[in-house]
C-alpha cells in the first residue's frame, strides 16, 4: 500500500473547520492507504515558543478528536513529532544543504510573519519551519501528503530538498506528491473563515448549549434586515453551514423559501442547530469516552511512535550512510 503522511500543529482546540476540512479526509484516507499521521509539537512551538503550555494542553485534546472522528490506531500509525528525535536530525542534516534564499523565498513566511506580527518570527527555527516539514515527510518516504492549498510552498520545497539531497549523495528520497483538499468553505459565526485566532469558531468540545448558542447570534446574509426581506443563502454563513449538515431535500427548501421570504432566520438556524447537533452527538460522545481514558490515549501514542521510530530510524541509517557521516 502507498503511504500517506500528515500533521497538524497543537496550538488549540479543534472546531468544525478542522472536522471537514482535514479530519474527515484524513479518515477516508485510511481506507486505501497506510496512513501516517502525527501531532506537530515542534512546529508549534515555530510560533508559540513563548506560551509552550498551550502546545502541552492541546496536544491530548487534538488527539481525542482524531480517534473520535475515526482514526483508527489500527490501521493508522498516530504519533508525536517530539516523540521520534530522528525528525531533528533530519532537519539538522537537511539545513546543511537547503539555501537560504529558498526559505526567505518561501511566500508561507511572510504571510505568517505578517498575519501573527504580535509574535516575534525573526528566529531560525520558523525560518527553518518548512526543512523541518520536508524532514517529518522525507523520513517516511511518503508518497502522498494530503495539505490544504496554503501548504503547496511546503511541499514545493520538500521536493527540491529531496532532488537535491538525491543528486548530491544518490539516490534515497522518492519526491512526495500533495493530495489537494478540496476545503469546503466553512465560515465562522462572524461569517469570516473560521479561526481560533478570529474568535468565531464552533469546536468539538462545546456543549449542544454553547454550540446553540453561537448559532442563534450567527451573521447572515446582511440584506435580510427585516423578516420580510428576500435572502442569498450563497452569501450566508448559515447556509453554508447547512450544505454540511442538513440533507440535500431541506437545502433546496431553505434555499427557495429564503429567497421569498418564506422562512426567517430564527427558524432557519434552528435547522441548522438541529441537524449540526444531531451530527455532533456521536462524535461528541466519542471524544467523552476517550477523555475517560487519557491512559490509553497516551498508550496508543506510545506505540505508534514506536512504529513511527522503526521506520525513521531505518532512513536515518540510509541518509547518514549517503552523507558519510556514519563513520
Ligand atoms: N505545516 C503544517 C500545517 O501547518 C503542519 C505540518 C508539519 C505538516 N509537518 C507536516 C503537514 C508534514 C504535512 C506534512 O498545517
Ligand atoms: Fe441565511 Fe437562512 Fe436567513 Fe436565508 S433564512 S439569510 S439562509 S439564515
Amino acid at each position: 500500500m502507498e503511504r500517506v503522511l500528515s500533521g497538524m500543529r497543537p496550538t488549540g482546540k479543534t472546531h468544525l473547520g478542522h472536522l471537514h476540512g482535514v479530519l474527515r479526509n484524513w479518515r477516508d484516507l485510511q481506507d486505501r492507504y497506510e496512513c501516517f499521521y502525527f501531532v506537530a509539537d515542534w512546529h508549534a512551538l515555530t510560533s508559540e515558543y513563548k506560551e509552550p503550555e498551550v502546545i502541552k494542553e492541546s496536544i491530548s485534546e487534538m488527539v481525542i478528536d482524531w480517534l473520535a472522528v475515526g482514526l483508527d490506531p489500527e490501521r493508522s500509525t498516530l504519533f508525536i513529532q517530539s516523540w521520534v528525535k530522528e525528525h531533528a536530525e533530519l532537519h539538522l542534516l537537511f539545513s546543511m544543504i537547503t539555501p537560504l534564499g529558498w526559505l526567505e523565498r518561501n511566500p508561507t513566511y511572510k504571510e505568517q510573519q505578517e498575519e501573527l506580527k504580535g509574535k516575534d518570527l525573526g528566529t531560525y527555527g520558523f525560518l527553518g519551519y518548512p526543512v523541518l516539514q520536508a524532514a517529518d515527510i522525507l523520513i517516511y518516504k511518503a508518497q502522498y501528503v494530503p495539505v490544504g492549498k496554503d501548504q503547496l510552498p511546503h511541499l514545493e520545497l520538500t521536493r527540491e530538498i529531496a532532488r537535491r539531497f538525491n543528486y548530491l549523495y544518490g539516490e534515497v528520497f522518492p519526491e512526495p506528491q500533495a493530495l489537494l483538499t478540496e476545503a469546503p468553505h466553512i465560515p465562522g459565526i462572524d461569517g469570516k473563515k473560521m479561526s481560533k485566532s478570529y474568535n468565531n469558531a464552533i469546536y468539538l468540545s462545546d456543549p449542544p448549549e454553547v454550540i446553540a448558542q453561537k448559532i442563534s447570534v450567527m451573521f447572515t446574509d446582511p440584506q435580510r434586515g427585516r423578516r420580510t426581506d428576500p435572502g442569498r443563502p450563497e452569501l450566508c454563513p448559515v447556509f453554508a453551514l447547512h450544505r454540511l449538515h442538513s440533507s440535500q431535500e431541506k437545502q433546496r427548501e431553505i434555499e427557495v423559501e429564503c429567497r421569498r421570504a418564506g422562512i426567517g432566520c430564527v427558524d432557519c438556524k434552528r435547522v441548522l442547530t438541529e441537524n449540526l447537533l444531531r451530527d455532533m452527538a456521536p462524535l461528541q460522545q466519542r471524544r467523552a469516552d476517550f477523555a475517560q481514558r487519557l491512559r490509553d490515549v497516551r498508550e496508543i501514542l506510545q506505540e505508534g511512535s514506536r512504529r513511527a521510530r522503526e521506520i525513521a530510524s531505518r532512513t536515518m541509517e540510509e541518509v547518514r550512510r549517503a552523507m558519510s557521516v556514519d563513520w
